[in-house]
């Protein structure tokens, strides 16, 4: 069976946003813009966007697109012997999805009750069995998507959603700009603290943050490079790359007014999105329908890049067995839904914990933080310093001098980048 195609170089790019742009943006960006400088954080952040996530999403293009196949099948092509690394990968993405998706079936719900004009207490929400009921909603509405297949699904999704996301954001930062008191939000949100670019802390967050917020290092861009003819990889990365700052730029603006308009804490984490926010919108007529359209909002980016998640485990399937896309994705999603189903009910009268700790909380942490620093540093690794030079240059172009600092961006800084990343998770001293 021929190989599926994107479409249009487009369709390529949107379905890329469509996954780097998601609740990390959105939501995860501002507060950790809040509580780490304000913003001075753009610098690090900035440099660690386009000096180490660039360089590293154009090397996972790179591989997918010369090998023509997916994560598993990839790794084997490259040695034998890094076949468990490939399937490792593979593991980390479905683990990660398999929360992902509980806090996208939050966001669902959370719309929802909005729309019906009923907003809800989060404990109490979290604390009943709908989270389960939206767990399976939100989840069948992704498994339908990859089901559809790279251009009826994936980059069908994403020709609706992106440009949809992008109309709603600007208008919700019109409203909380023109809000009395937002420009003492706005300074908050942008008053940079230089004194504290000392602080390895600040550099430790911007580091994960853009890492996590690209979407690279999993093996998504490895996949969806496999579904491209030739391409000019470097300007895809960097329109890629530059819409998922821009995003997460503008979700500021509509952040930090709004929540000082009410005098309430902008550093509250989590418990932004879910708790201050909401107050927020109670607190202003017609607040029901900013809620709707935030958390819609959010239900969006959260979607496809739930799917691109999806997408890695069910093509690896695909290409190693032969299996038609249809019966992969229902193995594939079957499994997540059960590894999903503890942390989707960890916050229920059922209490799932282990050691006092919630099993979300524990697979936020492991999978979504530590687990996804890994998964960088093998595909860094592996990709950087294993895969024929001449093909890996034949695909990104570029002058010779230019490889060679290339080549020491991805084979020395990335690494060194994540490792150090990786300890600084470890022991904590990073946000
Ligand atoms: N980039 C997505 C976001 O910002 C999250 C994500 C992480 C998606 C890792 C895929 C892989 O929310």
């Amino acid at each position: 069976m021929a190989r599926e195609r994107w479409s249009t170089g487009l369709g390529f790019i949107l379905a890329s946003i469509g996954s780097a742009v998601g609740i990390g943006n959105i939501w995860r960006f501002p507060y950790i813009v809040g509580a780490n400088g304000g913003g001075a954080f753009l610098l690090p952040y900035l440099i660690s966007v386009f000096l180490f996530g660039v360089p590293l999403m154009m090397l996972e293009l790179a591989v997918g697109r010369h090998l023509q196949t997916s994560v598993g099948p990839a790794f084997r092509a490259i040695g034998k012997r890094f076949f468990p690394a490939g399937v490792a990968i593979v593991a980390i993405v479905s683990l990660i999805l398999s929360y992902y998706l509980v806090v996208t079936s939050w966001v669902l719900a959370y719309a929802l009750f909005f729309a019906l004009q009923r907003p809800v207490d989060f404990d109490a929400f979290t604390g009943s069995f709908y989270p389960l009921v939206f767990f399976f909603l939100s989840g069948l509405i992704v498994y339908a998507t990859v089901r559809s297949g790279v251009r009826q699904g994936l980059e069908r999704i994403s020709r609706i959603v992106i440009p949809l996301l992008v109309v709603i954001l600007l208008f919700l930062v019109a409203f909380s700009l023109l809000r009395p008191g937002a420009l003492e939000g706005v300074a908050y949100y942008l008053a940079p603290d230089v004194s504290l670019l000392a602080d390895p802390m600040i550099w430790g967050a911007a580091f994960g943050q853009a890492f996590f917020s690209l979407s690279v290092g999993m093996g998504i861009l490895l996949t969806y490079g496999s579904y491209l003819e030739k391409a000019d990889l470097f300007r895809n990365a960097t329109v890629i790359a530059v819409a998922d700052v821009l995003i997460a730029i503008l979700a500021g603006f509509m952040i930090f007014p709004l929540v000082f308009s009410f005098g309430l804490d902008p550093a509250a984490g989590v418990n932004l999105a879910f708790v201050t926010l909401p107050t927020v919108f109670a607190g202003i007529p017609f607040g029901w329908v900013l809620g709707m359209l935030f958390f819609a909002m959010l239900f969006l980016a959260a979607l496809t890049s739930a799917a691109s998640m999806l997408e890695v485990p069910v093509a690896t399937v695909i290409d190693l067995y032969g299996y038609t896309r249809q019966k992969a994705t229902l193995l594939v999603f079957g499994a997540i839904v059960l590894l999903g189903l503890p942390s989707a009910l960890s916050y229920t009268g059922l209490r799932l914990e282990l050691f006092g700790t919630p099993l979300f909380d524990l697979s936020d942490y492991y999978f979504g933080t530590l687990g996804l620093i890994c998964s960088g540093l093998i595909v860094s690794i592996v990709a950087g310093w294993f895969v024929d030079t001449e093909w890996l240059f034949g695909e990104l172009g570029g002058s010779p001098r230019m490889q060679r600092v290339y080549l020491f961006l991805v084979r020395y800084c990335i690494p060194a980048v994540l490792f150090a990343t990786l300890i600084s998770q470890v022991f904590g001293i990073a946000a």
